[in-house]
């Protein structure tokens, strides 16, 4: 990127464009070796599935728009810059599914993977454009053709791709119905009204969940032997990165009335439930050593957050001596007792909405 570009490039790109551990990646992945997706053993879920992309009943949802006075925010800067992380982490994470399904698509031969790639790649553009109206409505923002162009991209194998992706689709699906319910209860902390559009949004999330369940169904050495290592860890990197991400935004929480740590709790209990249609085995986020883990994690992670901003030779040098911790913690809890899980006949789990 050139000089000039940085320069006039506003701060929510900037932001959207770091490559922070726990910031939303951009990924690509071996586009041929999904030519040999064969989607029998599940075709009459999915030509379901495929019927109810095509009736696209969220077509008009996200074309409305509401009244809001931005300078509102102002009273607050600090819950308006958790709000703005939230919206700008959020816009990362939707853009860039929409622009990995929409490679697949292009990149792909075969019919039954583009067309679900196509519909998914609808819906995440949809969700970018609509979070991008409320940041400009808020003078900030994000270049989407900068962040396609210049973000760095990282490479997962297509079964990565489908661990990581169910799972954070589905994550999406119970943080959006969380906060959304949530606020249904206690409409006095809504302070944007963005939140209103979350109970339509988070189908959209929760049926891309499905369409991998399904892929992952009809493939089912995915789900056995040491892939189940795999689904562990990825069950795990998932759940940690979110819990310190949502911990770094207390403002937001506090306004919103709720408490951070029962809030991700009761995501990974929605999560955990769903993730019983294709997942072999569950994490036990009750066990009081996943908990005193997960708050370890934490602690690192801030510490070393403020030694980045501290800056220094120094700072780098205990910054290494953490992140060994932090993965020495992550260890530990990926060798905790699992749940194992017997997959059921019928794939689509009933939404839960
Ligand atoms: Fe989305
Ligand atoms: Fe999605």
């Amino acid at each position: 990127m050139t000089q000039a570009a940085t320069a006039t490039m506003n701060d929510s790109t900037q932001q959207a464009l770091e490559n922070r551990l726990l910031a939303p990646r951009f990924y690509r992945t071996n586009y041929k070796a999904l030519n040999s997706v064969d989607i029998s053993p599940v075709r009459r879920e999915w030509d379901s599935m495929m019927a109810a992309f095509a009736e696209d009943k969220n077509r008009a949802h996200f074309k409305q728009t509401y009244d809001f006075d931005p300078t509102s925010l102002d009273v607050d800067p600090a819950l308006k810059s958790d709000f703005l992380d939230l919206l700008v982490s959020s816009i990362t994470a939707e853009y860039s599914g929409c622009v990995l399904y929409q490679e697949i698509e292009k990149n792909v031969d075969n019919a039954d993977v583009a067309t679900l790639m196509r519909y998914m790649a609808r819906d995440e553009s949809r969700h970018a454009g609509f979070i991008n109206r409320a940041l400009k409505q808020l003078g900030v923002a994000v270049d989407l053709s900068v962040l396609k162009s210049d973000k760095d991209y990282h490479y997962f194998s297509p079964k990565f791709i489908y661990y990581a992706t169910y799972l954070s689709e589905k994550i999406g699906y119970a943080r959006y119905i969380t906060i959304y319910r949530h606020l249904q209860r206690n409409p006095e902390n809504q302070f944007h009204p963005i939140f209103s559009w979350f109970e339509r949004w988070c189908n959209d999330e929760y049926a891309h969940g499905e369409a991998f369940a399904l892929l992952m169904r009809s493939e089912p050495k995915l789900l056995r032997g040491y892939n189940k290592l795999w689904i562990r860890f990825f069950l795990l990197a998932v759940y940690s990165t979110m819990y310190i991400r949502d911990h770094s935004r207390p403002k937001l929480y506090e306004a919103f009335g709720m408490n951070i740590t029962e809030f991700d709790y009761t995501v990974f209990d929605i999560t955990t439930e769903i993730s019983k249609q294709v997942f072999p085995l569950t994490l036990n986020t009750d066990d009081p050593r996943f908990r005193a883990g997960l708050e370890k994690m934490l602690r690192l992670s801030n510490r070393s957050e403020a030694l980045r901003e501290a800056g220094g030779m120094m700072s780098l040098i205990k910054r290494g001596g953490l992140a060994v911790a932090s993965a020495a913690t992550f260890a530990r809890l990926f060798f905790l007792p699992v749940n194992k899980n017997k997959l059921p006949d019928q794939i689509l789990a009933a939404p839960a909405w």
